[in-house]
């Protein structure tokens, strides 16, 4: 049995307690909202973002950091991206020389167009960190249905380790040595994610969805092997696997704020409405700065930001993206 600490209690958190504990770990969550510990400590169960899925007795729950941090065989940090580098920064302090940390989030800094694993590395230098990702949507893993995911670290033997920890007969765990390629498809497929949705809030149908999932990960990868991924992550798991379910299901966040925008909602209309982080908003900006700075087209992704941020109509971005100049496939 481990000794888990899991910092961030959104449904991603919650669903990774309800698993760990399955496995036999005991977690101690922690999250910066104090009514979120009142509601999980008096109902044990995440009732408004994960309804039905009840934690275990031995699962703590604290807004201390330090109890959080302190003695853990492994700490997972599960809040959402823009939220990363503020609570590593606030983690530091607590966190022993070597303590393994896995990074489960999706997302990549503007600017810094740093991954998360990198943030945690920089703001807690002590750490070793591996990442876990794949398609896992929060809903489908609370409720025990099989789902499998990749543990990535450049050291096999901590990848191997946070395998160990993590899979059970419903949750199958890869391991590999591309971290960075990883996490950039992570990032990278929650924007064409919000442009699936887009597409199916305009009501177009199975063609549209079918080519904008795969030029889309033909553009995820070109970006990815330029920057430094290895090109076989991005047809695995963490790859296509996340495009796929991330662009197809009702339970993507991304895809829901896709769909209102398609659907004529402003933007600002849009985030109100969907009322969680939406981080293929934020994954939007940097991939266009890293297309930028490796100089790698990135069609798709570039209508996305213009719909987005320069008020482009949707239907006119598809058009464009239709009547670009003629090319070979591959
Ligand atoms: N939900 C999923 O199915 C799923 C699956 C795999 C990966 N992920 C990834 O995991 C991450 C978390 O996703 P989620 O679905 O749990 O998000 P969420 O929107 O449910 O998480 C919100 C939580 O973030 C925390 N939070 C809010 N403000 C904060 C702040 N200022 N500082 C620190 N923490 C704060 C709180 O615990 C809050 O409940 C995301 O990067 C997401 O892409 C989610």
């Amino acid at each position: 049995m481990a000794e888990i600490g899991m910092i961030g209690a959104g449904s991603w958190g919650t669903a990774l307690t309800w698993l760990l504990g399955n496995n036999g770990h005991h977690v101690t969550v922690w999250s910066a909202i104090k009514d979120e510990i009142d509601l999980l400590n008096e109902n044990r169960e995440h009732t408004d973002k994960l309804p039905g899925v009840k934690l275990k007795d031995d699962v703590i729950f604290t807004t201390d950091l330090k109890e959080a941090c302190s003695n853990k065989d492994i700490l997972v940090l599960a809040v959402p991206s823009p939220f990363t580098r503020s609570t590593a920064k606030q983690m530091k302090d607590h966190v022993r020389y070597g303590q393994l940390i896995v990074s489960v989030a999706k997302g990549l800094e503007e600017d810094t167009l740093d991954t998360l694993s990198m943030i945690i590395e920089e703001e807690i230098p002590q750490s070793k960190v591996v990442v876990l990702c794949g398609p896992s949507h929060a809903e489908e893993v609370g409720k025990g249905m099989p789902t499998v995911v990749v543990a990535g670290s450049k050291d096999c033997q901590d990848a191997k380790y946070v395998q160990d920890i993590f899979m059970s007969d419903v949750f199958r765990v890869y391991t590999s040595d591309d971290p960075y390629g990883m996490q950039l498809g992570a990032a990278l497929k929650n924007v064409i994610a919000l442009a699936a949705g887009i597409e199916d809030g305009i009501g177009y149908g199975d063609n549209t969805k079918a080519a904008l999932i795969t030029r889309g990960i033909a553009e995820i990868s070109r970006l990815g092997v330029a920057a430094g991924g290895d090109e076989a992550t991005f047809h695995g798991l963490t790859g296509i696997g996340d495009l796929i379910v991330t662009c197809a299901s009702q339970h993507s966040r991304n895809r829901r704020a896709g769909i209102l925008i398609g659907q004529g909602k402003s933007y600002d209309e849009a985030m109100k409405e969907v009322k969680q982080v939406v981080e293929g908003v934020y994954s939007a900006k940097s991939a266009m700065q890293l297309a930028k700075k490796y100089h790698v087209e990135i069609p798709i992704i570039e209508q996305v930001n213009a719909i987005l941020f320069d008020g482009k109509d949707p239907k006119q971005a598809i058009n464009d993206l239709m009547c670009r100049d003629k090319k070979e496939e591959i």
